[in-house]
């Protein structure tokens, strides 16, 4: 069975271990998949995050997911696109990893990523894609616990950029369509 998958749809609908959270640094809430994890984890979300102290670019921080399907969500901060020079592909690698590493520090085994960056934060979706899948790749090889590794695409254009990408680096994954 193949730990990776993609799948089109939205994130707040999944019941796994943890999604992802794609947050800004105040982590108090937003719009974009942000703000659709807030309005369906409910008011206790932002409770929690209000005591997290904020979070840095592509580090991660973990909640309870509340009114959510999903037990956990791992809230991390992206990038913003600044044209490529200012480490942007390094600080989006790091939001996989340390997300994958608080999944693996709290015996998770199901984690769905959103595309992160990739909306406000105006990342090229392409070059994100092939990010997010080496920088999960790479982690995976050493965690063999992790089960499950959902990448979340809102849209079907982002779905195929991550199955592109994922043949690309040949990674097989299940979530043909
Ligand atoms: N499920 C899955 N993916 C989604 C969903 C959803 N429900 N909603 C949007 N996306 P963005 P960023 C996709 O803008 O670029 C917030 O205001 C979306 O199509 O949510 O990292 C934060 O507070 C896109 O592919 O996050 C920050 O201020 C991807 O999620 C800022 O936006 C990421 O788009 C973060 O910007």
């Amino acid at each position: 069975m193949e730990r990776v998958s993609v799948v089109q749809g939205d994130i707040t609908t999944l019941s796994v271990d943890a999604i992802v959270n794609a947050a800004n640094p105040s982590l108090l809430g937003g719009g974009g998949v942000d703000g659709a994890i807030h309005r369906a984890a409910g008011p206790g979300l932002l409770d929690e995050c209000r005591g997290l102290g904020g979070c840095r670019t592509g580090e991660a921080k973990i909640t309870g997911g509340f009114r959510l399907p999903a037990r956990h969500v791992i809230h991390t901060v992206g990038p913003i696109w600044r044209g490529g020079t200012a480490g942007e592909d390094a600080l989006l690698a790091d939001c996989y990893r340390n997300s994958m590493k608080i999944a693996l520090a709290h015996a998770l085994t199901s984690i769905a990523f959103p595309a992160i960056s990739t909306g406000v934060y105006g990342f090229p979706p392409e070059r994100a894609a092939l990010v997010a899948v080496r920088s999960v790749q790479d982690v995976l090889a050493d965690a063999p616990t992790l089960c499950a590794i959902i990448f979340c695409c809102f849209s079907d254009a982002s779905a195929t950029l991550h199955k592109n990408a994922l043949r690309d680096i040949g990674t097989t994954f299940t979530g043909e369509r």
